[in-house]
């Protein structure tokens, strides 16, 4: 999994991301459908940008994030043949975002889909990450997550419940942490790692993710 902007930059020009599915997730879908997402949404590591996009549409004030240009050129480029062009996307670093006057203490929910997983093997960055969303969040607002679990074999770095726990021990009050799937992308960045996994005909993966809801103390 790229680490830099510039190898996450690299993922978008090559269309490799198994993660750009031309479609929401199912898991997030459903959650906006029941009514998770409220006041100002933040959506961080936003990618192609389909949930910013989805939550536009459905009349939220949202902005989506990513540290990667080209994610954001992609995303923008995404809203406009979707016809949604006044979704909003900016560049942005998540681990700095908590100390930005910008973003500090100002949005209510924050979306992270598949972003916090790719530091299940980095606990001090992790760490700075849970800090910087508790930045963001004002007291009492909500982290809606969805990260790729290592329950089942599947696709991209994964990780167990405790990562989530622990990651969310303070400051933070653990609603829920359920069981859901993600969608992939067979690409050349993952072709090795889906064996096992059953394939739709539109060439689409399902694996094992977690969906949780997390309140800022
Ligand atoms: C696995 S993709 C998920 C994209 C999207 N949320 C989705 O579910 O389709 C992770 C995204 O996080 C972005 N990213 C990685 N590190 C980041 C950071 N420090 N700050 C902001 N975005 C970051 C990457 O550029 C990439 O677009």
């Amino acid at each position: 999994m790229p680490e830099t902007t510039e190898r996450w930059d690299s993922v978008y020009d090559d269309d490799t991301a198994p993660w750009v599915i031309g479609r929401p997730q199912p898991a997030i879908a459903e959650l906006e459908r029941a009514g998770a997402f409220t006041g100002r949404v933040l959506d961080i590591g936003c990618g192609a940008g389909e949930h910013t996009i989805l939550l536009t549409e459905r009349g939220h004030d949202v902005l989506g994030v990513d540290f990667s240009p080209r994610a954001i050129d992609v995303a923008r480029g995404n809203a406009e043949s979707k016809g949604v062009p006044e979704a909003r996307f900016a560049v942005a670093d998540a681990l700095a975002l908590g100390t930005d006057p910008h973003f500090t203490g100002a949005y209510d929910t924050v979306l992270d889909s598949a972003l916090f997983h790719i530091w299940g093997t980095e606990p001090e960055v992790r760490a700075r990450y849970v800090r910087s969303l508790h930045g963001v969040l004002r007291p009492g607002g909500v982290l809606r997550l969805l990260a790729l679990s290592d329950a089942e074999p599947g696709f991209g770095p994964r990780i167990g419940a405790e990562i989530v726990r622990g990651a969310f021990a303070d400051g933070w009050r653990l609603v829920s942490l359920e069981p859901a799937r993600y969608l992939g992308r067979i690409t050349p960045m993952v072709a090795d790692n889906v064996a096992g996994l059953a394939v739709s005909p539109a060439g689409l993966v399902e694996a094992a993710a977690w969906v949780a809801e997390i309140r800022r103390s």
